[in-house]
């Protein structure tokens, strides 16, 4: 997986990624914020170190510090064009993160084994071919301590006809939202396509087969709303 395949949204800056997501995905501060409590629940008061895969905006990152007080991130994302964005909207907790720039599957791939406590990410694993993704979840497999935890708030597609509707729910959305930005609404709508493609559909029975295939313990979905679930697995 090269730097130039990612087929991210860059139509749009960090804050108004922000504010559109807010408008066409309203829950999805919900996964964000739970995710983090999961990871809580997990480890308790212990202090971790978690690798967080794709930060963009912080959103996530943010979630996550503010429910584990002890907590350090290293963020990684192959794009620090929204680092700026995700320092402001962390404020002092940006003191507990370290920002790189790099690709998942290099950084993760340069990790040694067993030397995080958990890997954690949000709507950038669905982005990966599915043979890419299961060479990463390896990856993060390997590099997670015994004890660890995997948790992932994505866009995990059900059976049909439930991965359609959630689908054409979500179109509706951005075309309800996003009326006054055709330019958006095409490239966002365009990545929606891209995402259903055969080869890179996150179908949420593959997902959990491949994890289990990379070792993990119990994956399971915690939560789910439409087209997203929040995934949790556990390294034994
Ligand atoms: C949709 S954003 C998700 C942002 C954030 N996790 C959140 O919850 O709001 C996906 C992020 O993944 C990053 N990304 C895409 N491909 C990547 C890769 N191969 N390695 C690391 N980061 C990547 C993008 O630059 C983008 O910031």
């Amino acid at each position: 997986m090269g730097k130039g395949e990612y087929k991210g949204r860059s139509s749009v800056d960090g804050w108004e990624y922000d504010a559109i997501m807010q408008k066409v995905s309203p829950y999805m501060a919900d996964f964000q914020d739970l995710l983090g409590t999961v990871i809580k629940e997990h480890f308790g008061e212990r202090k971790i170190d978690i690798v967080e895969i794709g930060f963009g905006t912080g959103s996530t990152t943010k979630a996550i510090l503010d429910n584990n007080p002890q907590a350090y991130i290293r963020a990684i994302d192959i794009d620090l064009g929204n680092r700026e964005v995700a320092e402001e909207k962390l404020g002092n907790l940006a003191n507990r993160v370290v920002f790189t720039e790099s690709d998942a599957c290099k950084y993760l791939g340069y990790l040694p084994d067993s030397s995080c406590d958990a890997v954690a990410t949000a709507l950038f694993l669905h982005n990966l071919n599915n043979f890419d993704r299961l060479l990463l979840i390896k990856e993060i497999y390997r590099a997670i301590k015994p004890g660890g935890l995997f948790v992932n708030a994505d866009k995990y597609a059900l059976p049909d006809p439930g991965f359609r509707k959630a689908q054409a729910w979500l179109m509706d959305s951005y075309k309800k939202h996003l009326s006054d930005r055709p330019d958006v609404l095409e490239s966002w709508i365009k990545h929606e396509l891209e995402d259903a493609m055969p080869d890179v559909l996150m179908r949420a029975s593959d997902a959990l087969r491949q994890m289990k295939m990379a070792g993990f313990y119990n994956p399971r979905f915690v939560y789910r709303n439409g087209i997203v679930g929040l995934l949790v697995a556990e390294k034994q």
